[in-house]
């Protein structure tokens, strides 16, 4: 995806820009059940299927941010922790996404405490003068990437993950594809 208009390209913001986002990142129980769906639902030759230890739960995308912006984005991760509640989130269908061509798995029912940890991440970031995600929030966590020919959709084995921390992360774009990096990690405090 590209930058969010005007976010990438602040006056006086040459130099590094980072793509980054906010998600919940498994711990080991997570993602030993993360990468068993991988394995059990994603057919050979469909599309790249997600490496174990890059699956993750996307919070908020915020695309392009120029290096001196980072410790705006870390404040945020810090302040918003302090009010958030851990929660257990039940991933229980399989969706493809049409236009990004990701095959993933959703949450039929979108716990309170993740609604609002996502709005209140929405909300820090619109008051350090970060651009609004124009995009609804949809729990999903992607199984494999440049799905074009996708497995029937539908219910699957409802997996649950416990959610008591949340991870800033950085894409890094290389010749294999993205790579992701954790940058920063918090415990939800509340
Ligand atoms: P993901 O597959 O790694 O979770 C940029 O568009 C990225 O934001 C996508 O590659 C996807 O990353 C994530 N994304 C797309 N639509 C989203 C939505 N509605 N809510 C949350 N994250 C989304």
């Amino acid at each position: 995806m590209s930058a969010r208009p005007g976010f990438g390209s602040l006056p006086g913001s040459s130099g590094r820009v980072r793509r980054l986002f906010f998600a919940l990142w498994p711990g080991p129980d997570a993602m030993d059940a993360a990468s068993a769906a991988v394995r059990r639902l994603v057919p050979p030759g469909t599309g790249r299927p997600q490496r174990p230890d890059q699956l993750h739960l996307t919070l908020e995308f915020l695309g392009s941010v120029p290096e001196p912006r980072l410790v705006s984005v870390l404040e945020v991760g810090e302040a918003v922790a302090a009010s958030a509640t851990p929660f257990e989130i039940v991933l229980d269908r399989l969706e493809h996404w049409q236009r990004p061509q990701v095959l993933c798995l959703t949450a039929s029912v979108v716990p309170e405490p993740l609604a609002a940890l996502v709005l209140s991440l929405r909300s820090a970031l619109a008051d350090r003068g970060f651009e609004p995600e124009e995009r609804a929030f949809r729990a999903h966590l992607t199984l494999a990437r440049k799905v074009r020919l996708p497995p029937p959709a539908g219910p699957v084995e409802p997996q649950r993950w416990a959610a008591r921390e949340y991870s800033l992360v950085e894409s890094i774009t290389g010749p294999e594809g993205s790579r992701y990096e954790r940058l920063s990690t918090w415990p939800m405090r509340a």
